[in-house]
């Protein structure tokens, strides 16, 4: 994507050597992250298939395959068509389609990949099948089913109506169900949560019962998450999670998930600042805005600086309280952040520096950046 690439001048240099503000990805946790979750879905007896919506790169998606993924997930057609290019052989979307032009696009990309795409009404299972026909192609589907969410998705009774009209559409594959216990990430005290991930996931694996008891194969049942996976993996019939962002780790999953360092998950990503101005004792001003990363969610943390804190982003200031007779930080000092939700912050990018051992060693293009159809 970025064919010169002039950031490539830092390969091989000291992280301190990085132009602010950027990102850092440390390769050695973000693998150890990835084999920690292949590793537990691996223990319990259900695929891995990590959603890529967090750092949208072809190198990391091939990187998480080499770990133990069976395919990667994606919310776009657009992210799914990068991914096909970048190598990837099988993709979950788990965005509805609503148009033919959408469906015509996932139709081309099952000539070369596995894309498999989700359906919660009749006329999406229509247009797919109409795509397919028109493409000489086959075309995967899954039922999205709301368990309890209340985004998208059939209510579990109507789960098995649209598996036989899938199951009798001419180019469709019916490949199984698909929901997101995505209103449970936060559940805690544990024993709630498990219980209420239990009954949501319920619905799910009821849902494929009911639609196996009347003859269809359901091959996959798939669900989230980072915030839940530990809990999802041990519900009876969950055949794949798509636990993703774990591998990147942020303040979102260990404070408000409960999936933190005591699970094994590391903070592989920074984003790094300069401090450009001092103003006053208590005050230092950095680089780093809300155009550079994120406070949705939750906020980021100061990592190297004691007694430092993030008040508030503007959109190219970052306002840190420090303790009034501190002499530090001083203008032109790096401030490392650990970021509030890796989601909202790698989008804004268009590349991330890996790094191994204080030294960048990559540089990972944010490949799907934008492709928002
Ligand atoms: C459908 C779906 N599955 C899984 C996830 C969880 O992804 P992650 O593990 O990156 O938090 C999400 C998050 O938005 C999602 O929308």
């Amino acid at each position: 994507m970025i064919a010169t690439d002039p950031a490539a001048a830092v390969l091989g240099r000291p992280v301190s050597e990085l132009v602010t503000p950027c990102l850092t990805l440390d390769l050695d946790v973000f693998e150890r992250n990835a084999r920690t979750i292949s590793g537990y879905l691996r223990d319990h007896g259900v695929a891995w298939r990590p959603h890529a919506k967090g750092h949208k790169s072809p190198i990391l998606a091939r990187r998480q395959m080499e770990l133990g993924a069976i395919g990667l997930t994606v919310a776009k057609v657009g992210e799914a068509e990068v991914m096909v290019e970048g190598g990837i052989p099988s993709l979950l979307l788990v965005t509805e389609q609503a148009t033919r032009e959408r469906l015509d696009r996932v139709a081309r990309l099952n000539r070369t990949a596995e894309v498999i795409v989700p359906v919660d009404n009749a006329l999406q299972v229509q247009l797919a099948g109409e795509a397919a026909r028109e493409a000489d192609a086959t075309i995967p589907v899954v039922i999205e089913v709301d368990i309890g969410m209340g985004r998208a998705g059939v209510l579990p009774d109507a789960a098995l109506g649209l598996a036989m009209q899938i199951a009798n559409t001419r180019g469709l594959r019916f490949a199984g169900v698909f929901g997101y216990e995505g209103h449970l990430l936060r559940a805690w005290p544990e024993d709630e949560k498990i219980r209420q991930i239990e009954d949501a996931l319920g619905r799910l694996t009821g849902s494929a019962e009911t639609i196996r008891r009347a003859g269809i194969e359901v091959p996959i049942v798939t669900a989230g998450g980072t915030g839940s996976y530990r809990y999802s993996a041990k519900v009876p019939g969950i055949t794949e999670l798509e636990a993703g962002g774990g591998c990147l780790m942020d303040l979102m999953y260990r404070d408000d998930c409960h999936v933190g360092p005591e699970t094994g998950l590391e903070f592989a990503l920074t984003v790094r600042a300069m401090i450009v101005s001092r103003p006053t004792p208590d005050r230092a001003i950095t680089d780093a805005g809300w155009k550079t990363f994120s406070s949705h969610h939750h906020m980021p943390q100061v990592k190297n600086l004691p007694g430092v804190t993030l008040r508030v982003l503007s959109a190219e200031h970052g306002t840190l309280d420090v303790a009034a007779d501190a002499d530090q930080p001083r203008i032109g000092d790096i401030v490392e952040f650990i970021p509030g939700y890796h989601d909202s912050t790698v989008f804004l990018h268009d590349r991330l520096f890996g790094v191994r051992g204080g030294v960048v060693t990559e540089i990972i293009p944010v490949a799907a950046r934008g492709r928002l159809s």
